[in-house]
C-alpha cells in the first residue's frame, strides 16, 4: 500500500512538452502533456471509451486527442469532442490527477484531489536560483521505493559506498540527531573537527580536519527528501550559523513509487560557490556517479531480496532513521483511511 494522500515528482518540468509521456507511477499509468496554455496536466493513461492509452494520443489546441477514435479531453480531463457523432455523452471523461510545477519539477497527487495543499511541498529554491548552480537527472531503479529512501537516510553508508567521495569517519563516530516536525523527518549531524569528505575536501581545499556537516528533511507527503550537507574552516562558526567560510551543496531526492520494485529517482544537486569553476563543477557534478553507486547497493539488495522476502533482518544503532522513517509512512498511510 502506498502512501496516496501526497505529492510525488512526477517529472522534470522539461520531460512534459506537446508530445504525451507515459509514465507509472504508484502501479498506475499515467500520460504527462503540456496543455496549449503551458500547464503541466496528468491524466490517468486511459481513455474512458475503450481504454486506449492516451499516451498514444496527440496535444492539439484543445486538448488532449485518443489515438484510437479521436475523443478529445481539455486539461481538465472533460470530453470536449467526438468526431463521430455531434453529442459529447455527460460520462465522457478521464481522470485528472493535481499536479504543481515548481522549480523545474512537476509533482502529481494521486490520491483525495480535496486534499492536495501546495503548502506541503517543501521550498527547494536551489534547483534554478541563479546563486546556485545545479546538476540534476532521473534514474529508473529497479528496487522497492523504500530501499531508495533507506540508503538516503542512511549516512553511515557513504563510508563504504562512496570511499572516495562522500565517505569519513566523522558520520560513524557522531550519532544522528533526529526530530519529528509535524509530518516531516528531521536529522542532523554536526562533526566539528572532523575528517571531511573527499569530495569537500577538493572543492574546497581544505587539508586536514575540518567542521563538517549533513542535515536532512524527508517529506512523505511531498515525495523527497532534501540534504543540507558541506564543510566550513575549523572554528568558523558554521554551527552558528555563519556560512562565509563554508562550502554548501544542497540536494534533493524525490523518489516515486512506479511497481512493487522499481522506482523513479529524481534528484538536483546544488552548490553556492565557485560558481563558473569549471574544475570544481566537474568534481562537483561527480555526485551523478555516487547516486548511481547508490543506486547499484540497492539493486543489488533487491535481487537478493527476491529470493526471500521474509527472511528476518537484524537491527543496528545506525538504523534508527530508517527505522522511524518507516514508521512515520505507516502511520500516514493508516491516517489516510
Ligand atoms: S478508445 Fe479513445 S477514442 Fe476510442
Ligand atoms: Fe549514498
Amino acid at each position: 500500500m502506498y502512501l496516496r494522500n501526497a505529492w510525488y515528482v512526477a517529472a522534470w518540468g522539461n520531460e512534459i512538452t506537446q508530445k504525451p509521456l507515459a509514465r507509472q507511477l504508484l502501479e498506475e499509468p499515467v500520460v504527462l502533456w503540456r496543455a496549449a496554455g503551458g500547464t503541466a496536466v496528468a491524466f490517468e493513461d486511459r481513455c474512458c471509451h475503450r481504454h486506449a492509452p492516451l499516451s498514444v494520443g496527440k496535444v492539439i489546441e484543445t486538448g488532449l486527442q485518443c489515438g484510437y477514435h479521436g475523443l478529445t479531453f481539455d486539461p481538465d480531463g472533460n470530453c470536449v469532442d467526438v468526431p463521430s457523432q455531434d453529442r459529447v455523452p455527460p460520462d465522457a471523461r478521464v481522470r485528472r490527477y493535481p499536479t504543481v510545477e515548481r522549480n523545474d519539477w512537476v509533482w502529481i497527487w494521486m490520491g483525495d484531489p480535496e486534499e492536495a495543499d501546495e503548502a506541503i511541498l517543501p521550498d527547494t529554491y536551489w534547483h534554478d536560483a541563479p546563486d546556485w548552480q545545479a546538476v540534476g537527472d532521473r534514474f529508473h531503479v529497479r528496487c522497492h521505493y523504500q530501499a531508495l529512501i533507506d540508503i538516503q537516510l542512511d549516512n553511515t553508508h557513504s563510508r563504504f559506498v562512496h570511499p572516495d567521495t562522500l565517505g569519513n569517519d566523522g558520520s560513524l563516530r557522531h550519532s544522528p540527531k533526529i526530530s519529528r516536525d509535524g509530518d516531516i523527518l528531521r536529522n542532523h549531524r554536526r562533526m566539528a573537527d572532523s575528517d571531511p569528505p573527499p569530495i569537500f575536501a577538493r572543492a574546497s581545499g581544505i587539508n586536514g580536519n575540518a567542521d563538517v556537516w549533513v542535515e536532512w528533511a524527508y517529506t512523505p507527503r511531498a515525495g523527497i527528501i532534501t540534504f543540507d550537507a558541506g564543510v566550513a574552516e575549523l572554528g568558523s562558526g558554521v554551527f552558528d550559523g555563519n556560512r562565509d567560510r563554508a562550502w554548501t551543496m544542497l540536494n534533493t531526492h524525490g523518489i516515486t513509487p512506479e511497481t512493487p520494485t522499481t522506482c523513479h529517482h529524481f534528484w538536483v544537486s546544488a552548490r553556492d560557490f565557485s560558481l563558473d569553476d569549471p574544475e570544481i563543477h566537474k568534481t562537483m557534478a561527480g555526485i551523478r556517479e555516487v547516486f548511481l553507486e547508490d543506486v547499484a547497493m540497492v539493486e543489488a539488495q533487491q535481487r537478493i531480496r527476491n529470493h526471500g522476502p521474509d527472511v528476518p533482518q537484524v537491527d543496528i544503532a545506525a538504523d534508527v532513521p530508517t527505522i522511524q522513517a518507516r514508521k512515520l509512512v505507516d502511520r500516514l498511510i493508516a491516517g489516510q483511511g
